[in-house]
């Protein structure tokens, strides 16, 4: 049995995990910014890192505490080292380097990406590799086959901008507030998706990429013809938003041989509206459905301690740098159209 400690600060929350080899999670604690980027209406990088540097060390001591452990008592140290604002990463990635010195503990570098890609696999023992993958949150939306630890083939990404951006910049326009996700997601389900014509961008099109830029400007003028109600505004955009998550994960799936369940995770995976249509997609092609439980959607450090366990006895250098980019699939071609995301 081996115990992993996971690191987890490359957006805004700051967080640390005790998981072992038999999937429990030890214990846990998260330290959301939230309030401290509110006035702001996004995350504000610097005050990002700053927080991280106030609050990581004692909240890792809280963490061992809960367990009842102490560093002695762990096998590895894993910490997220990218993507992602790389102040932050770079506060998560040096700390997980001093306990790994400190205790003589070997350090495991963690693609956060591959963090939410496998997060479903602590949830569900069951889980095997081939699965196709719908990762989708704040700063990422792809469709990869999780082929094993650390191979991955990328069939989708967005040109522009990530399913979770396109729910927060929503939010922003309906005034909603920050974090937006969530706000959305309940403003939807007192709306009528009907009243408000939205477009599908990239709906049918041959290659399973996607494009949320034409949705959220056309939200915009939608909210500034005065002419509807913002809860149909939600409601017609989370609609649309589905559809094109649908299209463009019902074409992967036609262009995989056999996997082995359709997978979501990432933050926009907490979306219930989301889970519900990916779950009859899924049944429509005889697959399983995975969906990991919602605190394991969002941004934790279970998921970062738990790629560590996947990874138990490999390390990484004490000189490894922190990534602000770090691609599942390096061999992925370049997507036509696409700005300067992953
Ligand atoms: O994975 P995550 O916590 O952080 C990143 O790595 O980006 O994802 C955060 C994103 C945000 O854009 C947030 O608005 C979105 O996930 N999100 C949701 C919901 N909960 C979080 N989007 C739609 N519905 C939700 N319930
Ligand atoms: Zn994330």
């Amino acid at each position: 049995m081996g115990i992993v400690l996971g690191i987890e600060s490359s957006c805004d929350e700051t967080a640390a995990a005790l998981v072992d080899s038999g999937r429990r999670i030890l214990a846990q604690r998260i330290a959301s910014q939230d309030d401290a980027h509110r006035p702001y209406g996004g995350v504000v990088p610097e005050i990002a890192a700053r927080a991280h540097a106030e609050r990581l060390a004692p909240l890792i001591a809280a963490t061992l505490a809960d367990a009842g452990m102490e560093l002695g008592d762990v096998d590895a140290i894993a910490a997220t080292a990218g993507p992602g604002l790389i102040g932050g990463v770079m506060v998560g990635l040096v700390t997980a380097k001093a306990l790994a010195m400190a205790g003589d503990k070997p350090l495991i570098a963690i693609n956060h990406l591959e963090g939410h890609a496998l997060s479903p696999r602590l949830a569900d023992p069951e889980l095997q590799f081939p699965y196709l993958l719908l990762l989708v949150s704040g700063g990422h939306c792809q469709l990869l086959l999780v082929e094993g630890v650390g191979r991955f083939k990328r069939l989708g990404t967005t040109i522009d901008d990530a399913l979770g951006e396109a729910f927060d910049k929503t939010a922003k326009i309906l005034g909603l507030g920050f974090p937006g996700g969530p706000a959305v997601e309940r403003l939807a389900a007192e709306g009528q998706a009907a009243n408000v014509p939205l477009p599908r961008p990239l709906l049918g099109s041959a290659e399973p990429h996607f494009s949320f830029a034409g949705l959220k400007s056309a939200v915009l003028r939608a909210k500034e013809s005065g002419r509807y109600a913002d809860a149909d505004i939600a409601a017609s955009f989370q609609q649309a938003a589905i559809d094109c998550v649908l299209d463009r994960s019902r074409k992967a799936l036609e262009l995989v041989t056999a996997p082995t369940a359709l997978v979501v995770a990432g933050g926009v995976a907490a979306n219930k509206a989301v889970r519900a249509a990916l779950e009859g997609l899924a049944a429509e092609f005889g697959l399983p459905f995975v969906a990991p439980p919602l605190p394991l959607c969002t941004d934790n450090a279970a998921m970062i301690a738990w790629a560590g366990v996947e990874r138990l006895g490999q390390s990484d250098p004490l000189d490894f740098a922190a990534r602000p980019r770090w691609p599942l699939d390096p061999d992925a071609a370049p997507v036509r159209g696409a700005g300067v995301k992953a």
